[in-house]
């Protein structure tokens, strides 16, 4: 990591007194998510897979690991990871779940539940979250009421897990009135963030995966923004020192939000940037392969920038940059550039966004910005005012 980009990433730490980002001996970034007795590390960089069992017992010692992966990861990752916990006697067993987004279902949990006990975890053991983010949501839960709790390690596979998901311990699990509507706060142990894993994923995934950390710089770090701007091609060509780099910055921003406000109270809102019209996009679209997490992401901050500049908050100038950022790396920005020729009309809109976790006393709390990495929530635009902006928006 260059000097700058570390100092900016060790930003955070200072604001949250503790959280850090540097390097380590073995070449990989090391960020500490400062929280008491339930702190972490998360290691980013290359090769860390091969060398998960090792890392797991120097760092949280002898524990027998139960492996949660889905189908297509198993297909190219699992041998590895599990040969190595079998060489050390760790192996307690592997769970290979349906791969997608429907996983994150009360029957799927129940059914991971029950093969994790026909393991014979233990209170001390460990489950070993081998996935994206719906692996790594549902592990989470699982590992968050097995026995009362026991502990559990990401190594996430896609890049959206990499600089989002598998970091602040929200695990969660879909509901038919909306998404993440069930869930647990449970920190991971650990958290081995190997890039190598990335090479296999589909790059529309990648895409995806990709806004999670621009949303990061676009509600906090101005600069990191412009880093990605600069280096946006070496990172879409996965070189492998962009890559760390980019992810280590934005879970170690990450990791200094989540230090502050755990359990979602006040600043970690924030983190929720274009999620507020981005769930309500993804319920529209039935969480299907039309319209990935990302991808309506994308379109929520957006819509999230455009609505600041209509209220006064932010200039033009940061609109158009978001727009073009995200849209340069292949991401949509638009409701009409959802596949197909039927789009949800604002009333549907606004009802699923009244789902949102963040709505209190009916009214919805927005995340708006002042311009790049000035996002802040609200709770002041009317229900009247979103209507009338997104009429206009998909009109
Ligand atoms: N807990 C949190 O804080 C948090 C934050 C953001 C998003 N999420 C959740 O994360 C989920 C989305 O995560 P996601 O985008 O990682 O989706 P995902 O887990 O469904 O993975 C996307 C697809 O890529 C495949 N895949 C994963 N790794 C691969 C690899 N290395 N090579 C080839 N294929 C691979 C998966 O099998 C799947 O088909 C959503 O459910 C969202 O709600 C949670």
């Amino acid at each position: 990591m260059n000097e700058n980009r570390q100092a900016k990433a060790a930003q955070g730490e200072i604001a949250a007194n503790e959280s850090s980002a540097s390097e380590t001996g073995g070449g990989e970034a090391l960020v500490r998510v400062a929280l008491a007795g339930r702190s972490y590390d998360v290691l980013v960089g290359p090769g860390l897979a091969p060398r998960a069992a090792a890392l797991i017992d120097k760092r949280l010692g002898p524990a027998r690991c139960a492996i949660v992966t889905d189908a297509n990861v198993a297909a190219t990752h699992l041998a590895g990871v599990a040969a190595g916990l079998e060489a050390m006697g760790r192996l307690a067993g592997s769970k290979i779940l349906v791969p997608g987004e429907s996983g994150k279902s009360f029957a799927v949990l129940a059914e991971l539940c029950e093969s994790l006990l026909a393991m014979q975890l233990e209170r001390g053991d460990l489950v070993l979250a081998l996935g994206g983010g719906v692996i790594g949501d549902l592990a989470g839960f699982a590992a968050s009421i097995l026995r009362r709790g026991i502990r559990y390690v990401q190594l996430p596979t896609t890049l959206l897990a990499q600089v989002d998901s598998s970091v602040g311990g929200k695990t969660a699990i879909n509901a038919s009135h909306g998404k993440n509507l069930l869930g647990t706060f449970h920190q991971p142990s650990l958290v081995l963030a190997d890039i190598d894993l990335l090479a296999t994923l589909p790059p529309r995934q990648f895409r995806a995966g990709y806004v999670e950390a621009a949303k990061y710089a676009m509600l906090a770090d101005a600069a990191y923004f412009d880093w990605l701007e600069a280096n946006r091609t070496s990172l879409f060509r996965q070189e492998p020192a962009a890559l760390s780099e980019a992810i280590a910055i934005a879970v170690a921003g990450k990791a200094a939000i989540v230090a502050r406000d755990e359990t979602e109270t006040g600043e970690r809102m924030l983190l929720n940037l274009g999620h507020t019209f981005g769930h309500a996009l993804e319920a529209w679209a039935g969480y299907s392969d039309k319209l990935l997490h990302g991808e309506a992401v994308a379109i929520g901050i957006t819509l999230a920038f455009e609505l600041s500049h209509e209220l006064g908050f932010s200039d033009a100038m940061s609109v158009e940059r978001v727009r073009s950022h995200l849209a340069s790396a292949g991401l949509p920005t638009h409701i009409k550039q959802i596949p197909g020729n039927d789009w949800p009309d604002a009333d549907t809109l606004l009802r699923l966004m009244a789902q949102d976790k963040k709505v209190r006393a009916g009214q919805l709390t927005l995340i708006l910005a002042r311009g790049i990495g000035k996002a802040f929530a609200t709770r002041d635009v009317g229900a009247a005012t979103v209507r009338d902006f997104l009429e206009r928006r998909i009109g």
